[in-house]
């Protein structure tokens, strides 16, 4: 009877012990388990270059080609240029098992051709899909071949995914991208994961483990100031800067905000809007994507892309996101906190005159501390700084940028 008693507790607590443990795993959702923790990837803004902004779907594996040529030779790999990202429309149907095929027309060798491509030239290889049926542009999306397209993109040495938000019905947002960041980590290869829900249901307050990117706001187009009446969802550099900028303590090392990719060398702005466009992303720790045609840039564009210092601020690994400090009616002050103890700061004219700004290391954040090797990110040089104020004259829609100590 004693025997028996102690048979009965043995499988009780068997049976128990393992429901418990079944319950530990099986009672996770996709979603939980996805934020338990990040992927490990971006732990400085990634950087690259991506179709969209200039080739929009008028993309083919030349031009891809030739793109990475270019980054590979021009300095832009060196200076830290890394994803090559093919934007929307590389798409072909899905095979008769619903693997999605390239577009055969654009894409002749085939997407596993062109990645080996980009990675003979020592750079990596990024796509684009959509949590949709159908992609922006109405290709097909991944809606229900979530975990088979993951595969796909692996087995093609896929290491970038930016996955937008068209055509996804009621599909709730969270839920959507952790599928996808879910099948990524399922997929056996590292794949950073470029979210493009455009902020509606704000990830910031949720994506920090799903997501390494999140796009802040709608589409950017290659304008400082001027709105476009007929696309409303189209956002200027300074829209985008003032959705953007608020949300500065949501990133970090593995998770950014994106204000979008970059419109430098794309023709709608002047050589001092374009050097603001590139400043203030870099202020705000953006991914740096070019969006440019890499392969016939000018000396300008080339000038502003590769700027290092200012691409220091944005890779810096302290990976916080700079912010305002300062505010009057055209003029701003930045400053972001760098590794080491220095502070990154932009003088900020939005005004259609040139004015003089300045700022003190109390409003930068260093308190007491003397505000020592003083260096001009765009004129390359170390200036002064009489009576602890650093101060500059600012061209019109132009900006002033220092890296003060660290
Ligand atoms: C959306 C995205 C863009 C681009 C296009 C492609 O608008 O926000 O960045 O990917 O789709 O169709």
């Amino acid at each position: 009877m004693q025997h028996l008693a102690r048979v009965v507790a043995l499988l009780m607590l068997l049976a128990f012990g393992a429901g418990r443990a079944i319950a530990g795993v099986e009672g996770d959702t996709i979603q939980a388990e996805v934020n338990k923790a990040p992927n490990g990837l971006a732990l400085t803004p990634p950087m690259g270059w991506n179709s969209w902004n200039k080739f929009a779907c008028d993309v083919n594996e030349q031009t891809v080609r030739a793109t990475a040529d270019a980054m590979a030779t021009s300095g832009m790999k060196a200076a830290g240029y890394q994803y090559v990202v093919i934007d929307d429309c590389w798409h072909g149907p899905r095979d008769a098992n619903g693997f999605i095929t390239a577009d055969a027309q654009k894409f002749p060798s085939g997407i596993k051709a062109l990645s080996d491509y980009v990675h003979s030239r020592g750079l990596k290889f990024g796509i684009y899909s959509d949590a949709g049926r159908l992609t922006c542009g109405g290709r097909p999306g991944s809606q229900g071949h979530e975990y088979q397209d993951a595969l796909t993109y692996a087995r093609w040495g896929v290491d970038y995914l930016k996955y937008d938000w068209c055509n996804t019905g009621d599909r709730n947002a969270k839920e959507a991208y952790a599928v996808m960041a879910h099948a990524l980590r399922q997929s056996g290869r590292p794949i950073v994961f470029s979210m493009c829900e455009w902020g509606t249901a704000k990830p910031w307050l949720w994506a920090k483990n799903t997501g390494n990117l999140w796009r802040t706001t709608g589409d950017i187009f290659d304008s400082f100031d001027t709105k476009d009446p007929k696309r409303e969802w189209a956002h200027t550099v300074t829209d985008i800067v003032d959705l953007n900028e608020p949300l500065w303590s949501y990133a970090g090392p593995g998770h950014w905000n994106d204000p979008d990719m970059l419109e430098v060398g794309n023709g709608g702005m002047t050589p001092a809007e374009y050097r603001s466009h590139f400043s203030l992303w870099a202020m705000m720790a953006a991914p740096l994507i070019a969006g440019n045609d890499i392969a016939h840039m000018d000396e300008t564009t080339r000038s502003i892309l590769l700027n290092a210092e200012v691409i220091a601020v944005d890779q810096d690994a302290l990976g916080v996101q700079g912010h305002r400090v300062a505010k009057g009616a055209t003029t701003e002050v930045w400053a972001k906190p760098l590794a080491g103890g220095g502070v990154a700061v932009l003088l900020f004219n939005r005004g259609a005159q040139p004015a003089t700004i300045s700022t003190t290391a109390q409003q930068l954040g260093l308190g007491g501390k003397t505000m020592r090797h003083v260096r001009d990110l765009w004129a390359h040089r170390e200036v002064r700084m009489p009576n602890g104020t650093l101060a500059a004259t600012v061209e019109p829609h132009g900006v002033a940028m220092f890296r003060i100590g660290g």
